[in-house]
């Protein structure tokens, strides 16, 4: 190691560490909402696009700064840069992306808690203990609070034990069992009455529907959401990574799985919502469009499994269970952002710094619990769907036109000598330079306007 920062041990270790990352909350849940909101097939196919022609680009440049600064968002940028403003500029890039990184985790421990919540609803319901099961269920700010502490307690027990016996053990415990559960969930739900019809709404797009402007925006947005994007999430894991890996490969097969588990999902819960409409459960609002987001995973999936007596119970504990996982190997990536920050720039000891950022960040999420009707819809979309495509743009910036070009070669010479004469070199450099930024550019404009 060449200090005293952490490093995986294996590049399966990096891989599922940063796929554990990307695969959360947006994959399962997001991702098939919105297909099944947005024209099925029709998001489907958007999303793919986007994911690889953006997002897997911009995954690169995260990884490739990551990798070669060995440091922090905050502290890497500027490092790309001998001008005291582009070093400014990197420094308050940074920051904005651990700010972000800190709303989207103070957002995400409160949705995450929920899903710890029905986790154990079900389980507490089957030994009779009904009180407490309906509580952890219904909406209420002492639940949400309580859950949200526990969770984010989960998520700083992962930090603490830093990035070898913390976040790399903990997403190659989690992250099989994640794959396990979801195919095995999907399997089954595919055998229900009703599910195929669900299927065929996936995989038959709505032409109509590809390339509205409102589209696009939400695909960009649940693209980069996915890949966990823009904030540094990448760039610190990126930063932990040994200099003998491959990064394009390592990155591809990260991208790849995180979409691939994405699509997946989609196997799971559009014939889950088919499957509940043959059971007699409302699928449709009344505009005639499909019930998405919170109704879908907390209302139609729980009337979905209470109409199959035991095996409900332990499908919804399952599916829950899944929901949990992902959540947490996505949000130990958010939280050592401002994690590593502290340590590497103060000196504190991980401990300290893990305590004091989850701490503020349990704050914050606090006062969104409190005033939940304000901020909740407010701090996801100022995060979301503007924080995360600018700072992106702000990141190819930096791997385009900051970062020198022999210095880039030297970093991807670092374990593949022959680097200059992959097609990797001759198309990416250009491509994060002109077509990422614009290309996230015109479509954050659009979406304004
Ligand atoms: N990608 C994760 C998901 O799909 C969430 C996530 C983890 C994330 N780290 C992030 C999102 C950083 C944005 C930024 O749920």
């Amino acid at each position: 190691m060449a200090s005293a920062r952490g490093e995986f041990r294996s590049r399966l270790g990096f891989i599922l560490a940063a796929a554990g990352s990307a695969v959360g909350l947006g994959n399962i849940w997001g991702f098939p909402t919105q297909a099944a909101s947005n024209g099925g097939a029709a998001f489907l196919i958007t999303y793919l696009v986007l994911a690889f022609v953006l997002a897997y680009p911009a995954l690169m440049a995260e990884l490739l700064i990551g990798r070669h600064t060995h440091r922090n968002m905050v502290q890497a940028l500027p490092t790309l840069s001998s001008q005291p403003s582009l070093a400014r500029f990197g420094s308050l890039a940074g920051l904005g992306g651990l700010i972000t990184a800190s709303l989207i985790l103070s957002f995400y421990a409160i949705v995450a808690g929920w899903m710890l919540g029905f986790t154990t609803a079900y389980p507490l319901e089957l030994v009779g203990l009904s009180g407490p099961s309906t509580w952890l269920v219904s909406f209420g700010a002492p639940r949400n609070l309580t859950l949200m502490l526990v969770f984010m307690g989960l998520t700083m027990g992962v930090v603490l034990g830093g990035v070898e016996d913390g976040i790399e053990r903990w997403s190659r415990r989690l992250m099989p069992l994640l794959i396990f559960t979801l195919i095995a969930l999907a399997l089954y739900v595919l055998t229900l009455d009703g599910a195929l019809r669900g299927l065929s709404v996936y995989l038959l797009p709505d032409i109509s529907k590809v390339l509205s402007g409102e589209l696009l925006i939400d695909a960009l947005g649940s693209a980069f959401f996915s890949l966990s994007l823009g904030v540094g999430t990448m760039l610190i894991y990126g930063s932990y990574l040994s200099d003998s890996e491959h990064v394009p490969s390592v990155g591809a097969q990260v991208a790849l799985l995180d979409i691939g588990i994405a699509v997946l999902a989609g196997f799971l819960i559009l014939p889950a919502m088919y499957a509940a409409d043959a059971r007699g459960v409302a699928i449709f609002n009344e505009s005639g469009g499909l019930l998405s987001e919170d109704t879908l995973i907390f209302s139609v999936l729980p009337a979905l499994f209470s109409t199959m007596d035991t095996v409900g119970i332990w499908l919804a504990t399952a599916f829950f269970l899944l929901m949990s996982i992902a959540a947490l190997t996505s949000s130990i990536s958010m939280l050592e952002v401002p994690v590593a920050y502290l340590i590497e720039r103060y000196g504190l000891s991980r401990s300290r710094a893990t305590v004091l950022a989850g701490g503020v960040i349990a704050g914050v999420s606090a006062t969104i619990v409190i005033h939940f009707e304000a901020l909740f819809g407010l701090v996801i979309t100022v995060s979301t769907r503007y924080g995360q495509p600018l700072l992106g743009i702000a990141i190819c910036i930096f791997a385009g036109w900051v970062w020198r070009r022999d210095a880039l070669l030297t970093e991807l010479k670092k374990n593949d000598l022959a680097a200059d004469q992959r097609l990797f070199w001759r198309v990416w450099p250009a491509y994060v330079k002109w077509v990422c930024p614009l290309i996230i550019g015109i479509i954050l404009v659009q979406s304004v306007v």
